[in-house]
């Protein structure tokens, strides 16, 4: 850790040789200032690891110095230089915040190894505070898993929002945890004890989507016989959690967002209209500026739920999170298939590892789930898990068809395959844009445009329209 330093003291003298012996022996950087107003302006403008202060100076002694850094710069870590007489003072001061005193005249090495002590004990401080809050976060969530800085950080944002009442959507690709974050920030939130109620706008058909929302009454249309309740009123005071909001029809949008601005809606076939209280989460895997773009989604709809948005990150963009969740899925389903089942052999994590899962966390929970009942032992081994996997984008290019062939003819089919495939990948990923695919793989635009070529791959194939 490169540390910055401050060293204030009105005796030039000892700047100098404080400089001198910082940039000489570390790779520190060292800023020194004789005047103690100065300083005080320097910490209110940048960050500083360590300040070391004299104890006595003209303008400002060093404890109400001390005490001025302290509330500036909590986090900066004091240490007071001071000559034989006024130990005392010095003792005063580390109760007062000071990290460590050093008296004059003092030797190098002392100096050095105060710098070090101080540094490390900051990063161990830091990676206290880091630790603590993962823990208290993971405590507070168990269900969510991860602990790689995507999922951190989404953790985190859960807590920050979830007392607020403000709207929430949710976005990422299917099976990355949308509705389980959903969840989370209601059963964080003060409507705890009140209903979380979710539509899923895929599952309910569009002729009777606004009766389920909104409730009906006697003799509305055909059929209703009686009057019926909506999924809002069960969610009054409560959670109501909008699935695959992408879907909903434009008419729905209108009348959804009466009831985001307004609290107010109107039941099917009622002239009265009804208010409720209702904190909102929306979801969606559907890239929604695409479909405002498309005229299919009302663009002051999406601005009234991105009040605050999530993006969910794929499982291939937080792989540190799959060992930690490979094995929470396994604990999980060994306990509801009654087996004893512990572990997993490194080399089939390494393949969990490496593959692109396009279902997300899903996909994970789904070859899990088979493994173990599947497994006869009491580890997944790669045998389980191959017969169940569907072939992979990474390995699909080599099948049993290849030990047939002698070796250099194999090897050449297999390279030609990947070549075909990792080409396809990428140009997909970036929409067939030739320099953007090239960057991402780390290689020449020309190169890639030659193989391309040598292997009949356009790009305009994955252009979108
Ligand atoms: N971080 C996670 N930790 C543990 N389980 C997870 C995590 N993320 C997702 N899951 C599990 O994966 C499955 C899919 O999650 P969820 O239904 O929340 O995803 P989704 O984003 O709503 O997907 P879809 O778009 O397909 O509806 C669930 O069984 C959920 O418990
Ligand atoms: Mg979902």
């Amino acid at each position: 850790m490169h540390g910055k330093i401050l060293v204030v003291d009105d005796e030039k003298d000892m700047l100098t040789l404080f400089k001198r012996i910082i940039t000489e022996k570390t790779k520190h950087e060292a800023i020194t200032e004789y005047d103690t107003a100065k300083a005080i302006e320097l910490i209110t403008r940048e960050p500083f690891n360590i300040v070391f202060t004299d104890l006595k100076m003209p303008k400002m002694d060093g404890i109400a110095f001390l005490e001025k850094v302290k509330k500036i710069q909590p986090s900066a870590t004091v240490i007071i230089m001071t000559a034989y007489g006024t130990i005392e003072t010095a003792v005063e001061a580390t109760r007062k915040g000071a990290f460590d005193y050093i008296t004059k005249p003092f030797r190098k090495e002392r100096i050095l190894l105060t710098i070090r002590r101080a540094l490390e004990w900051q990063t161990l401080r830091h990676e206290n505070v880091v630790l603590r809050e993962t823990l208290e976060q993971q405590k507070m969530f168990p269900s969510i898993i991860g602990s790689g800085p995507g999922m951190t950080s989404i953790l985190k944002k859960i807590q920050q929002v979830a007392k607020s009442t403000a709207t929430i959507l949710i976005q990422g690709e299917s099976g990355t945890g949308k509705e389980l974050v959903a969840k989370a920030i209601h059963s964080e939130s003060d409507r705890n004890n009140k209903p979380f109620v979710t539509i899923d706008c895929t599952a309910i058909p569009v002729q009777i989507i606004e009766s389920e929302l909104f409730g009906h009454e006697k003799g509305a249309f055909t059929g209703a016989w009686k009057d019926k309740k909506g999924l809002v009123d069960e969610a009054h005071e409560g959670t109501l959690f909008l699935d695959e909001i992408g879907e909903l029809n434009t008419a729905m949008q209108a009348k959804l967002l009466r009831l985001l601005q307004e609290g107010e809606y109107k039941p099917v076939g009622s002239l009265h209209i009804k208010s409720v209280d209702i904190r909102f989460i929306a979801a969606t895997n559907r890239d929604l500026r695409k479909l405002i773009a498309q005229g299919q989604f009302r663009e002051d709809l999406f601005y009234r739920l991105d009040v605050i948005g999530f993006h969910l990150p794929p499982l291939r963009e937080r792989r540190e999170d799959i060992p930690l969740l490979t094995h929470h899925l396994i604990a999980k389903y060994s306990k509801l298939n009654n087996k004893q089942i512990r572990d997993i052999e490194p080399e089939v994590m390494a393949i969990l590892m490496a593959r692109q899962w396009p279902g997300n966390v899903r996909e994970l929970e789904n070859v899990i789930e088979r493994s173990i009942i599947m497994c006869t032992s009491g580890q997944i081994g790669a045998d389980v898990l191959m017969t169940d996997l569907p072939p992979s984008k990474l390995s699909s290019c080599f099948d049993e068809t290849i030990f047939r062939l002698p070796f250099k003819e194999a090897k050449e089919a297999v390279i030609q395959g990947f070549h075909r495939q990792y080409i396809q990948a990428i140009l997909q990923e970036n929409q067939g844009n030739i320099s953007r695919a090239a960057q991402q793989a780390g290689l020449q635009r020309q190169y890639l445009h030659r193989v391309m070529k040598d292997e009949g791959i356009s790009a305009e194939s994955f252009k979108e329209n």
